[in-house]
């Protein structure tokens, strides 16, 4: 069977033979389900399918008894998907401490190089190249720290409600962009108290809010330019582990350009950013701070439109 023609589909195809075994997958597959094609062949095709129904099976003539699967991406099966995604996460972020390690002596003494370049100098207006040696040297272990910091701190949870800090971002990124943006606020009273790590999910919570501000408010031409944080409980929350009953929620909606599309992918790895002075950072922090407290970090987005969710687990059964 000549396959070319799925590697353009954004559903994933999964070729059986008789018994149930993968000869082959396209590429949204692959990625659907974290695993190369190379990984995937001659292994039993049944543990990598969603429970549900909304898998289609066409049974095909050639192979005798093979099959045709595909699996529509929005039915992903989202835990294994994103137990994937985390440990990647984990080890991107080794490799990005490693480095941060590395750079950091190298740059000190590039620019101290620099300020010994900007003494010596003969004419004036060559100050101008050392200062910016010396300011993006500065900028660049600014990011080297933060890539370098731990995060994993033993978290420090503590009960409070939710809405504090909700109220606490609100009043932070009003403050720092003005008049221009409107706020609503949509919080659920029968929200209980949480028992998570404060800073933490203050600092992830302003992140998000924070680039809503900032889209909003690098569009002047939008009209009415809205922000607004909404808090609900979810039953059953699709993306937190089954024995979470009940989860928190804590969308934060605008109505800014969207997420460029060509980062949708990639948008929680570090240094993707979309800003030409961005860090590429809060998401990606965000999105830890998210999963350290066993929850996640999602989005939807489309100009005009767009939602980040925190999800946290609030009962465990
Ligand atoms: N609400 C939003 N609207 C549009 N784009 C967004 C929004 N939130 C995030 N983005 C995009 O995601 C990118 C990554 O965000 P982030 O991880 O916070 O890094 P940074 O803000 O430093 O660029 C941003 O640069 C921006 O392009
Ligand atoms: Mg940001």
């Amino acid at each position: 069977m000549d396959t070319s023609s799925f590697e353009l589909l954004q559903t994933a195809v999964l070729l059986l033979d008789a018994s149930g075994r993968i000869t082959y997958a396209n590429g949204a597959a692959e990625e659907l389900l974290g695993r190369s094609r190379r990984q995937l062949a001659g292994r039993a095709a049944a543990p990598y399918l969603p429970a549900h129904s909304s898998v289609l099976k066409t049974p095909l003539a050639d192979p005798p008894g093979g099959s045709l699967i595909e699996i529509p991406v929005h039915q992903a099966p989202h835990l294994a998907d994103l137990r994937q995604a985390r440990s990647g996460q984990a080890a991107q972020r080794e490799v990005l401490r490693n480095l941060a390690h590395e750079v950091r002596n190298p740059l000190a003494g590039l620019r101290a190089a620099a300020q010994l370049l900007d003494m010596e100098l003969p004419r004036a207006d060559l100050h101008e190249y050392t200062q910016v040696i010396i300011d993006e040297a500065d900028r660049l272990a600014d990011l080297v720290t933060r890539l370098g910091s731990p995060q994993h701190q033993a978290a420090e949870r503590q009960r409070f409600n939710v809405h504090e800090i909700c109220e606490r971002v609100r009043a932070l990124v009003q403050l720092e962009f003005g008049e221009h943006i409107r706020f609503e606020r949509d919080y659920d009273a029968s929200v209980p108290d949480i028992l998570a790590d404060r800073d933490r999910l203050l600092q992830a919570l302003l992140n998000v809010v924070r680039n809503g501000a900032q889209a909003l408010a690098e569009h002047p031409d939008i009209p009415a330019p809205t922000l607004s944080i909404r808090t609900r409980i979810v039953h059953q929350p699709p993306l937190l582990q089954a024995r979470h009953r009940t989860g928190l929620m804590i969308a934060v909606l605008d109505n800014g350009p969207g997420v460029p599309p060509e980062l949708h992918d990639k948008l929680f790895h570090p240094l993707v950013t979309g800003r030409a002075r961005g860090t590429g950072l809060g998401l990606n922090l965000a999105q830890e701070c998210l999963q350290a407290h066993g929850g996640v970090l999602e989005f939807d987005s489309r100009p005009g439109h767009t939602e980040f969710r925190l999800l946290l687990p609030l009962s465990t059964s």
